[in-house]
C-alpha cells in the first residue's frame, strides 16, 4: 500500500464541523501524532470551517485544550504543537452560506494550497448542503494538484436516503474523490484479519464450511447512550453498528483473497459478501434477529441508569441498544455456516471480537473426561482492546487421570511489538492524504450494506413492539438470546469474564 503522501504542493486540511467533537478527540490528535512520526507533507494547512463565533486564535486554543486531553503520546512536543497551531486558519460561516465557501477559495488560493482534502465532520443534515457549496464555489477540483472528500458516517439511514446522498456527492465529485469513513477499517487488528487470513499459508485451507462450524462476531461495549439520544433514539444499533463495523468485520473475515492487495481488488470481494448475504425480508428478519433494550444495572460496581431514564429518550422507546442476529453467507465457501453477530451498549466488558469455531471430530476416540468441551478448536481475533489472536485447542492434562484440557496458543499484539496500535483516525488520515482508498467504503459497498440493512429495518416496521426484551446493565445481553442460539444445535455466545 502506498503510504507516502506528494510532498511537492502544499496540502490543506479543512474540517467542515471544526467546533465538534470529532475534530477535537479524534482528528487532530490524529494529526499531531501524524506529525510526531514525521508522516505528513509539508506545510500542510489546517483548516476549520465552522458557524462558531471563533478567530483563528480561539481555534487554536480550542484544540490546543483538546490535544492535552486527547493525544496520543503525552506530553506534548512543543515544537510539534508550535508548528501545528502556527498552521491553523479558521473560516467563520454556516454552512448554507455561499460567501463562506468563497472566502474558503481565497484562503486556498492565498495559502497556495493544490492538494486538499475537505473533511465532513459537521452534523450528516448539513452534507448535501455542503457539498452543493462546495460545487457552486468551485471548490471540487484544483487544478495544482488533488481534491479529495472525506464523509463521515453516517452515511445515509436507509437504502434510499444513501442513493440519494450518493447521488449528490457524484454530482460534484468522482467516485475516485470521495472516501467514505468507517473508523474501524483503519483498526490495526482489523486490518490484520487480512493479513492473517492471506499472508499465511496455514488458515486459509481452513477457512470454510468443511472445517469451520460457525462464526461469531460481537462488538460489545460498556457505554450507554451517555448524551447521543437525539441521534441514537433514531439510529439504534442495527444503524449504528450493524450497519457498518459488523458487516464490515463480516466481509473481511468471509470475503475470497483479492487478486492485488489494491483499492478497487479488495473493495470488489468484500462487495460480493455482502451481495451474498442471505436477504432477510419479512418473517426471516424475525425470526434471525433478536433485539433488547438495556435497563438500569451495575458496570463496574457503579450503578448506571436504563435506556429510557437516559436524557432524551422517549418513555415509550423501542429503539434497541442490543441487536444480535443469524446471517448466513450463500456462497460455495460458507453455504450453511452461520455467522452470528451481535452488539449492544452497556455490557459487561468492552470488547470486539471474531470467533471462528471449527468443527468437531469425526469419532470422539478419547472415553476421558473433557473439560474442554465437544469442539475445543476455537480461533478468536480480538480486535479490541486486548488486540491479539488466540487458537484454543485440547491437550492432555498431566498425570494418571485421563483428561482433556482446554489450552492456548496465543499472539499479544502489545507484548509482541511493544507498542499499542495506533489509533484508527491516523491510518485513515494519512490513507486519504496518500490517495489510498483500500480502507474506505466504495458506493457499491454502502449500497449493498444499506440494502441487506434496510431489509430488516422494514420488517421491524411491519410489525411494531410495545415492548423490546429487557437486559439488566453490565449483562450480556436479554436472556432470550442464549436460547436463540441454543435453538442451533446447542451453541453458545462466547462471553469472556466481565
Ligand atoms: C461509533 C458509534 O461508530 O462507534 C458509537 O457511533 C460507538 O456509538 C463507537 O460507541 C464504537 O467505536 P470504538 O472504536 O470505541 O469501538
Amino acid at each position: 500500500m502506498e503510504n507516502q503522501p506528494n510532498h511537492n504542493t502544499v496540502t490543506a486540511f479543512v474540517i467542515f464541523g471544526v467546533t465538534g467533537d470529532l475534530a477535537n478527540r479524534k482528528l487532530v490528535p490524529a494529526i499531531y501524532q501524524l506529525m510526531l512520526d514525521s508522516r505528513l507533507p509539508q506545510p500542510l494547512y489546517l483548516i476549520g470551517f465552522a458557524r462558531r463565533d471563533w478567530d483563528d486564535q480561539a481555534m487554536r486554543d480550542h484544540l490546543k485544550a483538546g490535544l492535552r486531553d486527547f493525544a496520543r503520546t503525552r506530553p506534548l512536543r512543543d515544537d510539534i504543537l508550535e508548528k501545528l497551531l502556527e498552521n491553523m486558519r479558521y473560516v467563520r460561516a454556516a454552512f448554507d452560506d455561499g460567501d463562506g465557501y468563497r472566502r474558503l477559495g481565497a484562503l486556498l488560493d492565498e495559502l497556495q494550497a493544490g492538494n486538499r482534502l475537505l473533511y465532513l465532520a459537521s452534523p450528516p443534515e448539513w452534507y448535501p448542503q455542503i457539498i452543493e457549496h462546495i460545487g457552486a464555489a468551485g471548490l471540487a477540483n484544483c487544478p495544482q494538484g488533488w481534491t479529495r472528500i472525506v464523509v463521515e458516517k453516517p452515511y445515509g439511514t436507509d437504502l434510499q436516503s444513501a442513493r440519494a446522498l450518493d447521488t449528490q456527492v457524484h454530482q460534484v465529485f468522482a467516485e475516485d474523490q470521495v472516501y467514505r469513513i468507517d473508523h474501524y477499517l483503519g483498526k490495526e487488528t482489523v486490518q490484520n484479519i487480512l493479513v492473517f487470513r492471506f499472508a499465511n499459508g496455514i488458515f486459509e485451507p481452513l477457512w470454510n464450511r468443511r472445517i469451520v462450524d460457525h462464526v461469531q462476531i460481537t462488538v460489545a461495549e460498556t457505554v450507554g447512550v451517555g448524551s447521543r439520544a437525539g441521534y441514537y433514539e433514531k439510529a439504534g444499533v442495527v444503524r449504528d453498528i450493524f450497519q457498518n463495523h459488523i458487516l464490515q468485520l463480516l466481509t473481511l473475515t468471509a470475503m475470497e483473497a483479492p487478486v492485488a492487495f489494491h483499492a478497487d481488488a479488495v473493495r470488489d470481494e468484500k462487495v460480493k459478501i455482502l451481495r451474498s448475504l442471505r436477504p432477510m425480508k419479512g418473517e426471516a428478519a424475525l425470526a434471525n434477529t433478536y433485539r433488547g433494550q438495556y435497563v438500569s444495572g451495575s458496570i463496574d460496581g457503579k450503578r448506571v441508569p436504563g435506556y429510557k431514564d437516559e436524557p432524551g429518550v422517549a418513555p415509550d422507546s423501542t429503539t434497541e441498544t442490543y441487536l444480535a442476529a443469524r446471517l448466513y453467507v450463500d456462497n460455495w465457501r460458507w453455504a450453511g455456516v452461520p455467522f452470528y453477530v451481535r452488539s449492544g451498549k452497556r455490557l459487561p466488558s468492552r470488547l470486539t471480537e471474531i470467533a471462528i469455531y471449527f468443527k468437531q471430530v469425526p469419532l470422539p476416540l478419547f472415553g476421558w473426561r473433557n473439560l474442554a468441551g465437544d469442539a475445543p478448536n476455537r480461533l478468536i481475533i480480538n480486535v479490541q482492546p486486548d488486540e491479539g489472536i488466540t487458537l484454543t485447542f485440547g491437550a492432555k492434562a498431566p498425570g494418571p487421570i485421563n483428561q482433556i484440557e482446554p489450552v492456548k496458543m496465543h499472539f499479544d499484539y502489545v507484548e509482541t511489538f511493544r507498542e499499542e496500535p495506533p489509533e484508527a483516525y491516523e491510518r485513515l488520515l494519512l490513507d486519504s492524504l496518500a490517495g489510498d482508498a483500500t480502507l474506505f467504503t466504495r458506493t457499491d459497498e454502502v449500497q449493498a450494506a444499506w440494502a441487506f440493512t434496510t431489509d430488516i429495518i422494514e420488517a421491524w416496521k411491519s410489525q411494531p413492539v410495545r415492548y423490546l426484551p429487557v437486559y439488566e446493565a453490565g449483562t450480556w445481553g436479554p436472556q432470550g438470546v442464549d436460547e436463540f442460539m441454543q435453538r442451533d444445535g446447542g451453541r453458545a455466545w462466547h462471553n469472556p469474564p466481565g
